[in-house]
């Protein structure tokens, strides 16, 4: 083991070199595409949304080689990163190929991180989330033995999922069996936005990829992990590990508000086991939030989260919790990058975009050098996830 705490990167993209020629070899949305640019240059392009802009954005080799995902992480001084793979996963695909392609990106995932360098005698460099096939039509059986696989891939230490389930949600009971599956080979959910909200809330002026980006995607995992912790399954299966991409985009905020409208709405109140504010508690947040005060704010309601574990314990509870909570919600933030997205528009030695959630990490107010080892290996629940 490293005598240093170690700065490990739970949110970190590939798209691996199977899905980049799978998508290179299609024709519509997803794909990847090659141009001339306006200055001549050949270049790729991916595009992965219906309603982007045609030219896509640009793609290169940070996006599938490992060298750059290693020479990225050494750069910013990450021991470990757990890589997944971006979005849209195998979402546009029939159920056979989409289950097929799952098996060999699972494999080839684990392939991917196995033959990583070594940090120390037992840690990788690289660990992964590998992926279901969730599509409408598969099977639960299908998705039983990818979790299966998964379980059975050393290096692959959870999944990570879109919010569409197998059509119509997480909230979807035919999803229960894989729920239980998967809490059960202790493996997390990386849950993470793709599709955004309706396009048409963006009006008509361009704002470039502003407003899904900033605003369309966490408010998909506001309403996704809303309507996971409404259908109960954070009841049903209180040992499932569910990590919120973008720092849960506005769940915290909108936490007590959600508990209320739910007291005051007969046909929910009875439905949940505890507070709607206690399931922040069930939750881990990643810190790509970018801000201090908001990473401040987030360990707030998670660590007041602990306070409701029951519904007769509410606001007068909280308070014993007192100035801890902050401390005790850090807990269950974990640093993250979105690395390969969001690189500097021009050279620069470090990526913005990763200095400012460090900084971010550092600034927060209340907490101290062990809640600051945020980015590293006592904060980081991602120790667990890749030791466990
Ligand atoms: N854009 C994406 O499409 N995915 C990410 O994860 C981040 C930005
Ligand atoms: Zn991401």
């Amino acid at each position: 083991m490293a005598s240093h705490k170690l700065l490990v990167d739970i949110h970190t993209h590939v798209y691996l070199p199977r899905y980049a020629a799978f998508l290179r070899s299609r024709t519509s949305v997803p794909r990847i595409f090659s141009r001339t640019s306006p200055q001549g240059k050949l270049e790729d392009r991916l595009l992965i949304l219906d309603n982007e802009p045609s030219g896509g954005r640009p793609i290169g080799a940070q996006y599938w080689d490992r060298e750059e995902k290693l020479k990225f992480m050494d750069k910013h001084g990450i021991d470990v990163s757990i890589v997944s793979s971006a979005n849209p996963w195998l979402d546009f695909l029939p159920a056979s190929t989409a289950h097929k392609l799952a098996g060999e990106l699972n494999d080839d995932l684990e392939t991917f991180c196995a033959t990583s360098p070594s940090l120390t005698t037992t840690l990788k460099r690289l660990y992964g989330f590998g992926l279901l096939p969730l599509v409408p039509e598969i099977t639960v059986t299908s998705l039983l033995e990818t979790v299966e696989q998964i379980s059975q891939l050393p290096h692959l230490k959870g999944i990570i999922m879109g919010t569409r389930g197998v059509g119509k949600g997480l909230d979807d009971a035919a999803l229960d069996p894989v729920w239980k599956a998967i809490s059960e080979a202790g493996l997390v959910v990386f849950l993470h936005p793709h599709y955004g909200v309706d396009g048409k809330a963006w009006g008509e002026k361009s704002n470039g990829h502003v407003l899904p980006l900033a605003l369309g995607f966490p408010f998909e995992t506001t309403i996704a992990t809303t309507r996971l912790i409404l259908s109960g399954v954070f009841d049903r299966h209180p040992d499932l590990r569910v990590l919120l991409a973008h720092s849960g985009g506005a769940l915290p905020q909108l936490s007590s508000r959600l508990a209320s409208c739910i007291d005051h709405d007969p046909e929910v109140a009875s439905r949940l086991a505890h507070d709607a504010r206690y399931y922040m508690s069930k939750l881990y947040f990643d810190a790509v939030a970018y801000g201090s005060e908001e990473l401040g704010f987030v360990s707030d309601v998670i660590g007041r989260a602990e306070a409701f574990s029951a519904r007769a314990s509410s606001a007068a509870a909280s308070k014993n919790v007192g100035t801890n909570k902050r401390k005790i919600g850090s807990r269950r933030m974990v640093f993250g990058t979105d690395h390969p997205f969001f690189p500097p528009l021009s050279e620069t030695e470090k990526w913005k975009s990763v200095v400012e959630n460090l900084e971010a990490i550092d600034g927060v107010d209340g907490w101290e050098e062990a809640e600051k080892d945020a980015r590293n290996e006592t904060f980081l629940h991602a120790a667990d996830t890749i030791r466990g």
